[in-house]
């Protein structure tokens, strides 16, 4: 199988015609003329200070509240090493996003799985799991089109989120890349904006509007918080890289990332629509919510599709897929996520037409 003929549903990445590398190319530019020593000098752990300081600007914060991050994961890790040890409870979605799963596991928390509806978590499956007794040290929530889910945490939801939070000593990380994704309805307050007792901590990216390569993201939380770990990152690699963040930081005040975040948003919410229908067309008993925005589309099958069959059955005949399993405790057997953030809308159908071809082998 040549790497033209795969297509791939696996990778949550943009594919490049929607990465602006011109404008990325005059940013940095720009920046090692504006700033030939800020770029080139080691910095310091919070980031470069003009980013950090549009960051703030952008959240309505103190810039003493945001740390600038080599991608938002590091972000996520920094804050899991902070607050987390050993035998500590910790909530997370069910599903969620891979990695955060492995993480945590690796450092060894007790992970309790609420589950995910088309409205976000299941605030209720919450509350009775804190009545029950458990006591988090912080809820993961990744509340705009979620990964790998797809779904958009509503708001009455996210009041209930942060009262639980208060109520029951939590803190609440909402792990947020995808907000600005949106293809349709309006969009809803971060928790971080609507939080007025110290409950949420908030991490971004600039991976999903502006490219991965860059690997900037961020931290914003309490100001006492963002030192602590700012001295941790010190130790560690004493600044992020200032090259990279200092071209973010110009692409975003010329304004280059409006356009970018209007091109990706076009290109995905078109990429998101054509994959319903061929799912409909192709696969007619797979059950999904169709997103509203982000890069990704959950898909449950039918009980007799094994998921471990069905994605090396997809591989053969050059479609990845991941496998639901990867994103839950346990169970998952039977869904996919398919990220349609990579294949362009002329090669989808042929995609979802593959992978009904895969389902159908599997399941005689
Ligand atoms: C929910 C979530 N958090 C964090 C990340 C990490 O993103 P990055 O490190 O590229 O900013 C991702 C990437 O897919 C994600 O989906």
């Amino acid at each position: 199988m040549t790497v033209e003929q795969l297509i791939s549903f696996a990778r949550g990445a943009p594919s490049l015609d929607i990465v602006d590398v011109e404008g990325l190319k005059a940013a940095a530019v720009r920046a090692f003329d504006a700033d030939p020593s800020g770029v080139t000098a080691y910095g310091t752990s919070v980031g470069y200070l003009p980013l950090r300081e549009w960051i703030a600007e952008k959240h309505g914060v103190g810039a003493d509240q945001v740390l600038v991050t080599n991608g938002s994961l590091q972000a996520d890790a920094f804050l899991f090493d902070h607050l987390v040890r050993p035998g500590d409870a910790v909530v997370v979605e069910r599903p969620t996003y891979d990695r955060t799963l492995l993480n945590l596991r690796n450092m060894g928390g007790e992970l309790h799985a609420v589950t995910i509806q088309p409205d976000g978590m299941d605030t209720a499956e919450l509350r009775k799991l804190l009545e029950s007794g458990v006591r988090p040290k912080l809820a993961h929530v990744i509340p705009n089109y979620q990964n790998p889910a797809g779904v958009t945490l509503s708001l009455e939801k996210r009041r209930e989120l942060l009262d639980l939070a208060a109520e029951f000593g939590f803190t609440i990380f909402e792990d947020d890349p995808y907000a600005d994704i949106r293809f349709r309805g309006e969009a809803l307050p971060s928790m971080l904006s609507m939080d007025t007792r110290n409950v949420v901590v908030h991490a971004s990216s600039f991976t999903k509007t502006v490219c991965p390569g860059v690997r900037v993201g961020y931290l914003v939380g309490p100001a006492d918080l963002i030192g602590d770990i700012a001295k941790k990152a010190t130790n560690l690699y004493i600044s992020p890289g200032m090259v990279s963040q200092a071209i973010v930081h110009q692409f975003c005040v010329s304004g280059d990332i409006r356009r970018s975040i209007e091109t990706v948003r076009a290109a995905l919410g078109e990429r998101a629509s054509v994959l319903a229908e061929s799912l409909r067309r192709h696969i007619p008993q797979a059950r999904f919510v169709q997103p509203d925005g982000g890069y990704f589309l959950w898909v449950e099958l039918p009980e007799d599709v094994e998921v471990d069959q069905l994605a090396p059955a997809a591989a053969e005949r050059g479609v990845a897929v991941v496998k639901g399993s990867d994103f839950v405790v346990d169970g998952g057997r039977h869904a996919l996520r398919l990220a349609f953030s990579a294949v362009t809308v002329d090669r989808i159908d042929e995609g979802v037409r593959r992978l009904a071809e895969a389902m159908e082998a599997v399941r005689s």
